[in-house]
């Protein structure tokens, strides 16, 4: 019997979105003759049950186009604002699911998503995820599409500040984006051969990065690149950071439990516009003007690279093949060259941060760039 299958995006854009709709929705029609219906703007979409069929016209012509044809929000299933209140609206999906007569709903998008995925694979629907995100920061996955397009934009941004600092003998800090990992600062800072990469998952002391920029113009260079990531901080936040962490963890009443997650907005509010406050910083500590270059979300734009229209291409007939199988509550994860199924239950509620051992972290240092410890 034809299955009838929903497909949405949900949570930040990243290149590759249309390649894995079209990789999945290819095979899904032409090998397993499925039915497909795309719900708009994620699971917004969903709730409101605004969708389209996807035939083999409206996914032909995508594979090498930015964003994603479907739309996207960051909605949450369980916490949707409706009539200007948050509401559950997993119940009313599990509806919209049943009146569509779908056999799967298929999601692509990050740790936020493969969450709310879970929700509705508990709720009794179908449901299978593929990971899509530029920060590369999902559990149970080596890749995410979007993540190699944003590497080449940060790491060609990395490139082009070195000619103008080294012009104007200047300290420039690029921040990229990321999260609240360190994987595509790393990435592109050791690309581009950044002289000191700052990543969350090494806090960073003032000091230690003032000294290397010393010995550097010791060594005759004035000037220095810092890529910085947007989760980075320093050893004092970091401390600050845990402890309100722990305060959230250890609260046993609703109350006290709001009150310690209040203390940790408020911390976190503190900390925005860091890496000016930390080129503000260098520039008392080492007499060298400094400048930034926020990078922001041309990370997230434009055509896919390659290596991610094949990634996405891959999971997506992966997921499509799956689903034929009658597999669900799965995300499609790759694991060295392979591609495999991880249950959502192993994946929803965790992040994939850099081991501080990690071999990208020991090539940084073996090429004597500074990390800020
Ligand atoms: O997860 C992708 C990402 O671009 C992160 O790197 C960044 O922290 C976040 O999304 C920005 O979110 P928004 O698009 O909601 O501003």
């Amino acid at each position: 019997m034809t299955k009838r299958i929903g497909i949405l995006t949900a949570g930040g854009d990243a290149p590759g979105l249309n390649a894995a709709i079209r990789g999945f929705g290819r095979a899904a029609l032409g090998q397993y003759d499925m039915k497909l219906f795309g719900f708009h703007n994620g699971f917004r979409g969903l709730a409101d049950n605004d969708c389209i069929e996807l035939n083999s016209a409206s996914l032909s012509g995508i594979l090498t186009v930015g964003g994603t044809i479907l739309g996207t929000s960051r909605d949450k299933v369980h916490r949707m604002v409706v009539d200007g209140e948050e509401k559950d609206m997993v119940p009313h999906i599990a509806k919209v699911y049943e009146k569509n007569k779908l056999d799967a709903l298929v999601t692509l998008g990050g740790g936020g998503t493969a969450k709310n995925a879970l929700k509705l694979a508990k709720a009794g629907m179908n449901v299978l995820h593929l990971p899509k995100t530029i920060d590369n920061d999902i559990w149970g996955t080596d890749d995410s599409f979007g993540f190699a397009t944003a590497l080449e934009i940060a790491t060609e941004a990395v490139d082009r500040l070195h000619s103008t600092a080294h012009s104007h003998h200047r300290i420039i800090l690029v921040e990229i984006m990321g999260h609240k990992a360190g994987w595509l600062t790393l990435g592109a800072g050791i690309a581009g051969g950044a002289d000191i990469i700052l990543i969350p998952e090494i806090p960073y002391s003032i000091d230690k990065i003032a000294a290397k920029i010393g010995q550097r113009q010791a060594s005759g260079k004035h000037f220095s690149v810092i890529a910085v990531a947007e989760g980075a901080m320093d050893t004092d936040y970091a401390r600050k950071l845990k402890a309100a962490e722990d305060l959230i963890k250890a609260a046993d009443t609703p109350e006290t439990k709001e009150a310690a997650k209040r203390h940790k907005e408020v911390l976190a509010d503190s900390q925005r516009e860091h890496t000016f406050a930390l080129a503000r910083q260098l520039e008392a500590a080492t007499g060298l003007e400094s400048r930034v270059t926020i990078l922001g979300y041309v990370q997230r734009g434009g055509t896919p690279v390659a290596a991610d229209r094949l990634l996405a291409t891959r999971l997506g007939t992966m997921g499509a093949a799956a689903i034929a199988d009658g597999e669900s509550g799965v995300m499609v994860a790759t694991h060295g060259t392979e591609t495999t199924l991880v249950p959502l239950e192993k994946v929803a509620g965790k992040t994939k941060f850099v081991p501080v051992d990690h071999e990208w972290v020991r090539t940084a240092r073996e090429v004597e760039t500074g990390l800020g410890d």
